[in-house]
């Protein structure tokens, strides 16, 4: 059994997964991690030299490869790979996946030191960073729902979080 880890940017994905993967002793992939390995080139630096349609199509390809992987394993996606083609499909037919689901709030207080390091909202000052968050996130909803699972990340430890999944 393949476990999924999805939610919005700066929800926890990676940090949660390498845990569980500890917890669980299996072995955990970063997708965003595995693009970059495979391309030899930053997610930034794609989304500048070759633009966001070009990553969309890697990351649904990628995906896809990690999903035909024998063994069992723990995936942490990107913020959008629920929510481009039939991903979300691909996601929920062959694992058990689990939405990280933060608040407005939450993602607002995490995102706004970081966002250099984030190609989508690298240009957007802070002070519409929250106004596009709850726009964003709201849109993406509705993909991240059909999850097996809805963690609520708000207000709890990395440990915390992980036991729940357990
Ligand atoms: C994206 C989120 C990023 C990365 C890319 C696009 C998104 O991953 O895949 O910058 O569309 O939300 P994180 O969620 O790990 O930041």
């Amino acid at each position: 059994m393949k476990i999924v880890l999805l939610g919005y940017m700066a929800s926890g994905k990676s940090a949660i997964g390498k845990l569980l993967s500890l917890k669980l002793n299996l072995p955990f992939i970063d997708l965003d991690n595995y693009i970059e390995t495979c391309e030899g080139i930053s997610i930034s630096a794609i989304f500048s030299t070759k633009g966001e349609i070009y990553f969309r199509k890697k990351e649904s390809e990628y995906l896809q490869e990690l999903i035909n992987l024998k063994n069992d394993c723990i995936i942490s996606l990107g913020g959008g790979t629920p929510c481009y083609g039939n991903n979300m499909d691909i996601i929920t037919n062959n694992s058990k996946s689990i939405y990280l689901s933060a608040t407005i709030n939450t993602i607002f207080e995490r995102l706004k030191s970081e966002t250099s390091q984030r190609p989508l909202v690298a240009t957007i000052g802070k002070e519409n960073l929250k106004e596009y968050i709850a726009k964003h996130l709201f849109e993406r909803s509705p993909y991240y729902s059909k999850a097996d699972e809805i963690i609520s990340v708000d207000n709890k430890t990395i440990e915390q979080i992980v036991k729940e999944i357990k």
